[in-house]
């Protein structure tokens, strides 16, 4: 069987997903969106970034329904996560959190358009988002909003950000792998649950996307720690070396390299472990959670 070709798979989707972002974004001015506001949004949305979370959703969403979904449905479903997603790098730059300046290859937000109009860029993404879920006839969009609500909220990204930035925390592999979870699975989680659920799912399906999302999230951010250590700026689009500067809590830090590589790579066959029977071998869901460690940016 030939390899999965996930170079032209990531590049088809991902002008897909830039499509979706931009006939939103475009809708918020004619409604009535101060421009600056607007400005300020599309700077970091529009940026590029490797739109994993909103692809995961279309490839679920893909491989449940076992077609490729254009569905208006599957469009803010993507988009939904993606908004969140930028909103929490606009904030996690800011001064009072990780107080960087380069992010998706740019001057972050706030370093453009000052403090108060990142802080407020962010919060009208992460509302948007869920205007978008909500807009539609679709009685599956409460259960979608549902999902990104709480792996955003309290128990989901922003619970991970505090537990990363507590000044207490516990130096041991069990709070780190928790933090992990919150601050960048969970959302990652939701990313392929939502899929599931917009593409149609049943209870199996939905099963195999939270053991999928799971693993893949924290192995994500395991690669992003590992990454930070072993890539470039250049590389990155962001600044390489910050955590270690920052003396941050990461998995090299608190395991060495060679740990965090094989818990991320385990991580990664679990994954495809869990999807096999929704795609069969060599599907774009196990190219994906390769991806989510092998990737160099
Ligand atoms: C960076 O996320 C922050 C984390 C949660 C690790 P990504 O690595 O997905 O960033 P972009 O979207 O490609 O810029
Ligand atoms: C951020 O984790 C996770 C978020 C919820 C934004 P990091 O602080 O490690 O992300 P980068 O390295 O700045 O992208
Ligand atoms: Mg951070
Ligand atoms: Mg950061
Ligand atoms: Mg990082």
């Amino acid at each position: 069987m030939a390899p999965f070709d996930l170079e032209s798979y990531l590049t088809t989707q991902s002008s897909r997903v830039e499509t979706m972002l931009r006939e939103r974004l475009d809708r918020l001015g004619p409604a009535g969106a101060p421009p600056r506001l607007v400005e300020a949004m599309r700077y970091s949305l529009t940026a590029g970034g490797k739109r994993l979370r909103p692809i995961l959703c279309l490839t679920f969403a893909d491989a449940v329904a076992r077609a490729s979904l254009v569905s208006a449905l599957a469009g803010d479903a993507a988009s939904s996560l993606e908004y969140v997603h930028t909103y929490s790098l606009v904030h996690d730059d800011l001064p009072a959190m990780d107080d960087d300046d380069f992010r998706r290859g740019r001057p972050t937000n706030h370093k453009v358009y000052g403090e108060g109009m990142a802080i407020l860029a962010g919060d009208a993404l992460l509302t948007e988002a869920f205007a978008l879920l909500a807009d539609g006839p679709e009685p599956v969009r409460a259960a979608l909003c549902r999902e990104l609500a709480v792996a955003s909220g309290a128990v989901g990204m922003v619970g991970g950000q505090v537990l990363d930035t507590a000044e207490d925390r516990p130096a041991d592999l069990d709070y780190l792998v928790r933090m992990h979870r919150l601050k960048t699975g969970a959302l990652i989680r939701a990313a392929c649950r939502m899929g599931a659920l917009a593409g149609g799912g049943d209870g199996e399906a939905l099963a195999r996307a939270q053991i999928y999302g799971d693993a893949v999230g924290l192995a994500f951010q395991i690669a992003d720690d590992v990454l930070d250590v072993t890539a470039t700026r250049e590389q990155l689009g962001k600044p390489a070396g910050a955590d270690a500067e920052a003396g941050r809590f990461t998995f090299p830090a608190v395991v060495g390299l060679e740990a965090s590589r094989r818990m991320a790579n385990e991580h990664v066959s679990l994954a495809i472990e869990a999807v096999r029977p929704l795609e069969g071998e060599g599907g774009p869901l196990a190219a994906l959670a390769c991806y989510a460690v092998e990737r160099k940016s």
